[in-house]
């Protein structure tokens, strides 16, 4: 394994997301919602540095099994147990590979009547792209490597190192 990004870098990065939020959202409440499992990390450091009223649910989707490729079907297995309408929803992803899943999420949340819809991806991976998709708030642009760590799996394994690293690189 290669690191791609230090611990250090990550955090520093996450600093400065939550910088750019606190200041789009301007002090209004805001539903951070976690995409399970890969942005379980982020999602916990990203929140915890928001300020203001904030509140946290969860969703859990599938769209890959155990391939490192997508399947490009998008399956929600854990739906969020609030309600949307007129909130201020911040859906939080850890990655956009070929923005399938983000495309879907956003078209599904679109249609629970929130106030605002924000996306924060931690990475993304631009080269990899089959659908077009708007994320507001990113982290970092990487190669079209699959990586692991802080929330990301291969097979559920790393999903607890602190750094992000390229799998046999
Ligand atoms: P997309 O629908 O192809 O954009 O895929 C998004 C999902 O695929 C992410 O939320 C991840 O769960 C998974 N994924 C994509 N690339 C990677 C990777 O490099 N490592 C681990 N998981 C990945």
């Amino acid at each position: 394994m290669t690191t791609l990004l230090t611990e250090k870098a990550i955090q520093q990065r996450v600093d400065e997301m939550a910088r750019d939020i606190n200041a789009a959202y301007a002090g209004e409440p805001v539903l951070a919602v976690c995409v399970l499992k890969g942005a379980f990390l982020f999602h916990a450091d990203l929140v915890r540095r928001l300020v203001g009223e904030v509140a946290v649910d969860f969703i859990q989707v599938s769209s890959y099994g155990t391939e490192q490729r997508s399947s490009g079907i998008v399956q929600l297995k854990k739906d969020a147990d609030t309600s949307f309408e007129d909130r201020n929803v911040l859906l939080v992803e850890d990655i956009v590979d070929t923005g399938q899943t983000l495309k879907h999420l956003r078209e599904l949340f679109a249609t629970r009547r929130p106030k605002s819809l924000r996306v924060a991806a931690l990475l993304s991976k631009p080269s990899a792209r089959v659908v077009e998709v708007d994320v507001d708030f990113l982290g970092f642009e990487i190669p079209n490597e699959f990586v692991v760590g802080y929330g990301l799996d291969s097979a559920e394994q790393y999903r607890n190192l602190g750094h992000i690293a390229v799998l046999g690189g």
